[in-house]
C-alpha cells in the first residue's frame, strides 16, 4: 500500500442508462459488496429522475450519489432544466462539463464555469471534467487544451469545497482504448500544478483527481499506481455489477487508507 493523504474515489457515471426500476436494482445489488470495502470513497451518479429512488436504497450506505448535470439558474422559465437546490440534499457531488455535455449540447467554458459556481453556492461538490480530442492529442495539443479548459472553468472561483476534477480524454471515452497510467499521470500532474496556479498550493495537493476513460477492473491497477491518480470516473464499467465491484476492490487494494 501507498502512503497516500488524498482519499481514492471511484465514481460510476451511469450516462442515459437505466429506468427507475433499473436504477434502483442496480444500487440495491452494488450496496453490500461496496460497504464491505473500505478507504475507498465510491459514489454513482444515475440518471436526474433517479435519484431520489437511489437515495432512498443508500439510506446508511457508505456509498454516495452524484447528479449528471445542473443548471446554473436558482430558479424560474427554463423549460426541462434542474437547479441546484433542486440537487442539494438529493446528492453530494455533481459532474460538470462532461465531454458529452461540451460536445452533443455545446457547453462552453464560460457555461461550465457558471455550473461550477451555482454548485459550489448551494454546497454540492463538482466533478469537473477536462480532457482533449484524439486530433488535439495527435497534434500534441493536450496540455493546451486541458489548461485552457482549467483557466475557463476556475474563472473568479478561489474557494472549492470539495471539488474533484476527472482527466479523461475524449478519445479513450466509450471506446475501449483507455490511455497509458504513464501518460494520464502526466497529465494529471499537470493538472494539480494548473490548479497550485489558478487557487493554491493547498488545495492542489489535497485535491482528487481522476481518469477516465474506458477504466476497467482489468485496467484500474495502471491509473491507480501512478502517484498523481486518486481513482476513476467510469462509464460503462458502472453498470456492470462485478465490473464496479472490481475497480473499487482494486482500487482499496492499491491505494486504500486505513483509518
Ligand atoms: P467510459 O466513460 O468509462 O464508458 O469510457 C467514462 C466517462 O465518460 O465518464
Amino acid at each position: 500500500m501507498q502512503t497516500n493523504t488524498r482519499m481514492p474515489f471511484i465514481a460510476g457515471n451511469w450516462k442515459m442508462n437505466t429506468t427507475i426500476n433499473e436504477a434502483k436494482k442496480l444500487v440495491a445489488d452494488l450496496r453490500p459488496a461496496l460497504d464491505k470495502i473500505a478507504g475507498v470513497e465510491k459514489a454513482v451518479c444515475p440518471p436526474f429522475i433517479s435519484l431520489s429512488g437511489v437515495k432512498e436504497i443508500l439510506e446508511g450506505s457508505t456509498i454516495k450519489t452524484g447528479a449528471q448535470n445542473l443548471y446554473f439558474e436558482e430558479k424560474g422559465a427554463y423549460t426541462g432544466e434542474i437547479s441546484p437546490l433542486m440537487l442539494s440534499g438529493l446528492c453530494e457531488y455533481v459532474i460538470i462539463g462532461h465531454s458529452e455535455r461540451r460536445q452533443y449540447f455545446k457547453e462552453t467554458g464560460d457555461i461550465v464555469n457558471k455550473k461550477i459556481k451555482a454548485a459550489l453556492r448551494v454546497g454540492l461538490k463538482p466533478i469537473l471534467c477536462v480532457g482533449e480530442k484524439l486530433e488535439e492529442n495527435e497534434a500534441g495539443k493536450t496540455a493546451q487544451v486541458v489548461v485552457n479548459q482549467l483557466n475557463e472553468a476556475f474563472a473568479g472561483i478561489k474557494e472549492v469545497n470539495g471539488l474533484v476534477i476527472a482527466y479523461e480524454p475524449i478519445w479513450a471515452i466509450g471506446t475501449g482504448r483507455a490511455a497509458t497510467g504513464k501518460q494520464s499521470n502526466e497529465t494529471i500532474g499537470l493538472i494539480r500544478k494548473t490548479v497550485t496556479s489558478l487557487v493554491d498550493k493547498d488545495t492542489a495537493n489535497h485535491m482528487r483527481i481522476l481518469y477516465g476513460g474506458s477504466v476497467t477492473a482489468e485496467n484500474i491497477a495502471e491509473f491507480i499506481n501512478q502517484p498523481e491518480i486518486d481513482g476513476g470516473l467510469v462509464g460503462g464499467a458502472s453498470l456492470k455489477i462485478d465490473q464496479f465491484i472490481g475497480i473499487v476492490q482494486r482500487t482499496s487494494e492499491i491505494k486504500g487508507i486505513r483509518q
